[in-house]
């Protein structure tokens, strides 16, 4: 929340967004598995003005061997975003904002993933942001889950991940770049929409507790309709290789 933005109109007299959305309402999104053929799995996902490609290697034996676990798999993901993926170049290579959000998507997907079925493996999943405009994480972990369902890890139910926020005294969903920018809350989550498991949760800024509550009840009902366009993104691809 870089604060800042005391004097944009977050929500206008007809109670639009700046970029003409209502406050529940998603920006574009469009999801497409494959891509990256090298991969076990592989999946697209544009959202917005955001663009991500994931790609999943493994169950294979983890090196070096001081890191196996005797009795699981480690799902270890890299989230990077290229230099090219926001307007002043990014920096190459790691930074802690890519290490925190790296661990806390392989956390949301440990979580769902049969890890006992594989012990000293790893499951490799590279989040890769080829064009950034806010909420890259909650992208990155949907687009995650996919190419893992791509590549046929054995998971109990697949992430799905949205935003809300806090702009100009409003909850709204999914926050856009200025919003992200100049709003005063974000709060990222990544639940299994099925048991309404929370795998992710963060927040940057602060929430009453009813805003929260508010916050939760908007990504609640954007997640099904995610979860949705996930589910019908595996039957494409299936159905493809079917017919
Ligand atoms: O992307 P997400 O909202 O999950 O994480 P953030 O740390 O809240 O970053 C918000 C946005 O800031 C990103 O989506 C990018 O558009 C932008 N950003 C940037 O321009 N340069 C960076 N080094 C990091 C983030």
């Amino acid at each position: 929340m870089g604060g800042g933005g005391e004097d944009l109109t977050f929500i206008d007299d007809e109670g639009k967004r700046l970029d003409g959305r209502k406050p529940n309402e998603l920006r574009p999104i469009k999801m497409k598995l494959g891509g990256v053929p090298n991969a076990d799995g592989s999946a697209l996902v544009e959202w917005g003005d955001n663009k991500v490609m994931a790609a999943c290697y493994g169950p294979r034996e983890l090196h070096p061997k001081h890191k196996q676990h005797p009795m699981r798999a480690l799902v270890q993901v890299t989230y990077n975003m290229a230099p090219f993926s926001v307007s002043d170049r990014k920096r190459p290579g790691p930074d802690r904002r890519s290490q925190e959000i790296s661990k806390v998507l392989s956390e949301a997907l440990t979580h769902v993933t049969f890890v006992e079925q594989f012990p000293k493996a790893t499951i490799d999943v590279y989040v890769e942001i080829l064009q950034a405009s806010a909420g890259t994480r909650c992208v990155g972990l949907t687009a995650a889950s996919l190419a893992m369902a791509d590549a046929g890890i054995p998971m109990r139910d697949i992430v799905t991940s949205v935003a809300a926020g806090k702009v100009g005294g409003e909850i709204v969903l999914d926050l856009s770049k200025e919003e992200d920018n100049f709003g005063e809350a974000d709060l990222p989550i990544g639940m299994v929409v099925n048991s309404g498991e929370v795998v992710l949760l963060q927040m940057d800024g602060h929430m009453t507790t009813a805003e929260f509550e508010k916050a939760m009840g908007l990504i609640e009902d954007a997640a099904k309709e995610i979860y949705g366009m996930q589910v019908d993104a595996i039957k494409a691809k299936y159905s493809e290789v079917g017919a």
